[in-house]
């Protein structure tokens, strides 16, 4: 019988994580599609296919994070890819304007409850989910973590004033993914002697519902 690897992917009932879902059931991946709504993942999941698992996953909910790891573990035994996907950009969906936001969220006035809400998904939500599958993660023989961050965090990019975005970097979603790139590399030190390879990619600006204000 042919080898099946086990993927999970965080968020992955649309946008960048439903692609990268579909494209990894293409490639022979069995995949899981962790969705905090099991509905949409259901629906999801019947429009890739067969190999597409729908996974109930609310990586800010520590009860729904342990079910799906034991989940995992009943029905595989292991984990070979763990693609850290779900973000939010903000809770106001649809309300005001990109201009509108970037005026309220300020360090030196942005709501600390918008702050929290935000890296409770981005940040640590990405590091709740990290180390419920690590466990199924060490169980693979060739094992890798992917964590989906941005350019718009990069510490680097907006410490440069001709960046074009430098004027929306704020403590909310951009100052986030900085923070998951920081966390990232902690998770890289932590399984170097193990060989599991843990990155960082960024999708570069793409049309989804993250860029709704
Ligand atoms: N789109 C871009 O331009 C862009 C650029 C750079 C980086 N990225 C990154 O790419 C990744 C995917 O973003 P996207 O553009 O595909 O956004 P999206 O279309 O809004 O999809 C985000 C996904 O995350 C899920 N999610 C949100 N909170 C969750 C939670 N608490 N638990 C589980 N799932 C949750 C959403 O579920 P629901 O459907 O239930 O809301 C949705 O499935 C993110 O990490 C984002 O930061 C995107």
């Amino acid at each position: 019988m042919q080898y099946k690897r086990i993927a999970l992917v965080t968020g992955a009932n649309q946008g960048v994580g439903f692609q990268v879902s579909k494209e990894l059931v293409a490639n022979g991946f069995t995949v899981l599609l962790g969705a905090r709504n099991l509905q949409r993942g259901e629906a999801a999941s019947k429009e890739i296919g067969p190999g597409a698992v729908p996974l109930q996953l609310d990586v800010t909910d520590r009860v729904s994070i342990a079910t799906a790891a034991e989940r995992i573990h009943k029905d595989f035994g292991r984990l070979d890819l763990l693609v850290n996907n779900a973000a939010i950009s903000n809770t106001r969906k649809g309300s005001l304007s990109l201009q509108e936001y970037k005026k309220i969220t300020l360090p030196s006035n942005v709501s600390l409850d918008e702050v929290r809400a935000v890296w409770e998904t981005n940040v640590f939500g990405v590091l709740a989910v990290y180390q419920a599958m690590l466990p199924l993660v060490r169980e693979s023989s060739d094992a890798r973590i992917v964590n989906v961050s941005s350019g718009v965090g990069s510490l680097t990019t907006n410490a440069d004033p001709a960046y074009s975005h430098r004027a929306f970097y704020s403590p909310v979603y951009p100052a986030s993914k900085a923070a998951l790139n920081a966390t990232t590399l902690a998770m890289m030190i932590e399984l170097e002697p193990a060989g599991i390879k843990v990155n960082l990619v960024s999708p570069g600006f793409t049309k989804t519902n993250l860029n709704v204000i």
